[in-house]
């Protein structure tokens, strides 16, 4: 394959740092490009810019190939700070169309499945009806607006990838952080997970390793201007996620519950039939998936072994 010179923004995030990673283990030339406003922990090798900064274009300009990763990401500050999550996900990604209208570069927005809302068939493919039920879900609706937009107005190149719920190592266990890195934390440390709600609300959880080579079948083979996403078209209720983990960790415990979250998506689950026409094929069971992630986050968030509490072990 060809060496590209590729600019990645949000290149310190939990997916843009393993994709900034593998593309220069590739021998690809990667600018990474972030405000380090929710970075990942892992050293990153980036420009130190926001995603919003007229001068980017100025980057932008001499790249192939423009992955637009940085976002407010999480739901719950979505609802604390709107104006911030729509300037940063909406013009962010205006500011990053337009340079690629401008210098005519292929870009692939990261945009999220939470643009569907609760499912309401068992399985959803991309002709869903679109009920974003968050600010952030609202950002992410709007800017694929945007994509659309500009590939069909000017032209862009732009690929609109929606990703179901992404895991692996790096991905942030602390305030916002997402739900697999939050309950292995509280596990590892004695406290039981805390569910909101009933338990009962289902996700789709595709590792890390599927969703890079999601990407790299995106930016190559993807459609111009219309969403695919990409997911393993298996679903895991919360309450059946927590028990997993618990049984993995080895701990006794149940989960406690607290107040359901306002407008919490109830259900989601791919239908990937769009996603393996392109030649995507899931290969990590979540099982095994999970295995290695308490592994790695024994090794590398806890501390050597001296801080694993007693009695530790996974189960094979
Ligand atoms: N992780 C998932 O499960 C998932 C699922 C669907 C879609 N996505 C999308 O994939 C992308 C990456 O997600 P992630 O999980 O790696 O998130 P992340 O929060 O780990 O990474 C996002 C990065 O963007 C940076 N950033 C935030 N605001 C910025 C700004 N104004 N200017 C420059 N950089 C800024 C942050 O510092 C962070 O490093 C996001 O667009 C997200 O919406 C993620």
């Amino acid at each position: 394959m060809a060496s590209k010179k590729i600019l990645i923004t949000g290149a310190a995030g939990f997916i843009g740092h393993h994709l900034a990673n593998k593309l220069r283990s590739e021998g690809h030339t990667v600018i990474g490009v972030d405000n380090f406003d929710h970075p990942c922990g892992a050293p990153a090798q980036c420009v130190h810019m926001d995603v919003r900064d007229p001068a980017l274009k100025e980057l932008i300009k001499d790249v192939d190939e423009v992955y637009h990763l940085a976002a407010q990401i999480h739901v719950d500050r979505s609802y604390e700070d709107p104006e911030l999550t729509y300037d940063v996900n909406v013009g962010g990604t205006k500011n990053v169309l337009d340079a690629c209208k401008e210098y005519n570069k292929t870009m692939l927005l990261a945009s999220s499945v939470e643009v569907y809302g609760s499912a309401k068939t068992p399985a959803i493919s991309e002709d869903h009806p679109l009920h974003p039920q968050s600010p952030y879900a609202e950002s992410k609706r709007q800017a694929e607006e945007l994509c659309k937009e500009y590939a069909r107005k000017y032209g862009v190149k732009v690929k609109i990838m929606r990703s179901f719920n992404t895991y692996g190592p790096y991905q942030n266990s602390e305030i916002y952080g997402s739900v697999i890195p939050i309950f292995v934390r509280r596990i590892l440390n004695g406290e039981p997970p805390v569910i909101f709600g009933s338990g009962i609300q289902t996700r789709d959880f595709m590792h890390i390793s599927d969703a890079l080579n999601a990407y790299e079948l995106m930016i190559t083979k993807g459609p111009i201007g219309e969403p695919t996403h990409f997911g393993t078209g298996s679903e895991i209720s919360i309450n059946e996620l927590a028990d997993v983990l618990i049984n993995l960790i080895g701990k006794k415990m149940r989960p406690v519950y607290s107040a359901p979250r306002p407008d919490e998506v109830m259900r989601l689950r791919a239908n990937i039939t769009k996603a393996e026409s392109l030649g995507f094929k899931p290969a990590m069971a979540l099982e095994q998936g999970l295995k290695h992630y308490v592994e790695w986050f024994m090794k590398h968030r806890l501390g050597d072994s001296a801080n694993v509490p007693s009695g530790l072990y996974l189960k094979e």
